[in-house]
């Protein structure tokens, strides 16, 4: 007899979900811009008029909080990768018009809308569930945020209705995806580099393994580094100077100064936007327009602010990253008329601003196989997935240990959790 089991890969920025019948893994897929995709956006959305019959704000999730937010041409609060501040000791509760939400609160809200979006299609999902986590979630200090964040995870779970829990490695699962296509054992190391983390698993996979539903995992390990680190570099190196990072103003007695960075510190991520829109801060920036050297540039940061365009900002800056993982070179552009910015860049010019990035990445993967005490050549093929995979730098990486020729890649959005779902059977 086979039974259903689940699988849920909470992404920092996609989450996808998934049961498997034996061998046979179905997603959930939801609506998205008249199609049907398999991933749900990992954001959560509250209207600023909608509420419910107790006063709530109604809180949306997934693709359709995209779409609605857009629809409200960015008012209300739209909040995303949640995931990464599991760990994060300091970040315990927001307030979101008049209420304060603990970040159990709002997980537990983008959660219950994924599994009532899920459970339309997929039927029941019942209290039983495997649930991916990075080996490192990100900005996890020591082992007590670590487990910080399990608990917080767990409870939002439990208060959706998945009392039974058991958690997996990402990486780990997304071995059990690719195992799903081999015909001899291998000994893999899988690679999986998200929105927030990079993650690692050196582990033997294959037929006899999937018949004793015993894996050998050879060791894990990961960094809170990946795709939102390289778009934070992304925005710093090219949009902060447009909107004046660098330039000066005259200051009080006609002292040239520099405008204040932690502005563009605050830009880097882009729903802190908002903590800049304070009247001081506002007032201060207006201050530094009317006597700026490069007015126009503390203009086009005034007018992002006033019209609250930072997520649209930060959508134009993932373009340019993605766009670099495909061409030589590409163009970051961002227009609001009148507000109308633009910059060339290079994919060397892009590798060089993530090159913190991409050597703690290699540091990570050399310190799995030094404390494996495995050789790279003793590894029989590298399993490649998740969206940051596509980095032509993050490859690399493996190109140069390994081998090109040892390289798979796959699954990029689906794998985790597919492997997820395969992983719930053997637990
Ligand atoms: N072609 C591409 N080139 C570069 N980056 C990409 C590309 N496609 C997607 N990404 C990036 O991949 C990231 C999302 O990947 P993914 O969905 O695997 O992450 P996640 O599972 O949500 O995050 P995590 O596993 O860290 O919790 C985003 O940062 C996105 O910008
Ligand atoms: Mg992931």
């Amino acid at each position: 007899m086979t039974t259903r089991t689940v699988g849920l890969d909470f992404g920092t920025t996609n989450s996808a979900i998934g049961v498997a019948d034996g061998d046979k893994v179905t997603l959930a897929r939801f609506s998205h811009k008249g199609g049907l995709t398999d991933t749900f956006r990992s954001v959560l959305y509250f209207h600023p008029d909608n509420r419910d019959k107790h006063g709530r704000y109604e809180a949306i999730a997934g693709p359709r909080a995209i779409d609605r937010y857009l629809e409200a041409e960015g008012r209300g609060r739209l909040i995303q990768s949640l995931k990464s501040y599991l760990a994060d000791r300091s970040f315990q509760a927001t307030s979101i018009f008049t209420r304060t939400h603990t970040i159990v609160d709002l997980l537990a809200l983008l959660l219950a809308d994924l599994r009532t979006r899920a459970e339309e299609e997929l039927g029941p999902l019942g209290s039983r569930i495997v649930v991916g986590r990075p080996v490192h979630f990100a900005h996890a200090s020591a082992p007590d945020d670590e487990e910080l964040a399990v608990d917080r995870l767990r409870e939002a779970l439990a208060r959706v209705g998945w009392t039974d829990v058991v958690f997996e490695y990402e990486p780990v699962a997304a071995a059990y995806y690719y195992e799903a296509e081999l015909d001899h054992d291998q000994r893999v190391f899988v690679a999986d580099f998200g929105g927030g983390t990079s993650d690692f698993s050196l582990i033997e996979v294959g037929p006899s393994h999937r018949k004793s539903s015993k894996r050998t995992i050879l060791g894990s390990d990961g960094v809170g580094i990946a795709g939102d680190a390289l778009d934070a570099k992304v925005l710093h190196n090219v949009v902060a100077p447009m909107l004046g990072l660098g330039s000066t103003y005259r200051a009080m007695f006609g002292r040239e100064l520099e405008v204040p960075v932690w502005i563009y510190a605050k830009l880097r991520r882009w729903h802190h936007l908002s903590f800049l829109k304070t009247k001081k801060n506002l007032d201060l920036i207006e201050e530094i327009a009317s006597q700026a050297d490069e007015p126009e540039k503390i203009e086009a940061l005034q007018h992002i602010l006033e019209y609250d365009l930072g997520y649209h900002l930060y959508r134009a800056v993932e373009r340019a990253k993605v766009a670099l993982s495909a061409s030589d070179s590409t163009k970051f552009e961002f227009a609001d008329p009148p507000l109308q910015i633009a910059s060339a860049i290079t994919r060397p010019q892009f590798e060089g601003w993530i090159a913190e990035e991409t050597t703690a990445m290699e540091e990570c993967v050399d310190r799995l196989l030094a404390s494996t005490g495995i050789d790279a050549k003793d590894v029989d093929q590298v399993f490649m997935t998740g969206g940051t995979s596509f980095v032509p730098a993050v490859r690399r990486i493996f190109d140069e240990r390994f081998g090109a020729e040892k390289i798979r890649a796959g699954g990029e959005m689906i794998s985790v959790a597919t492997g997820l779902a395969l992983r719930s059977h053997d637990v």
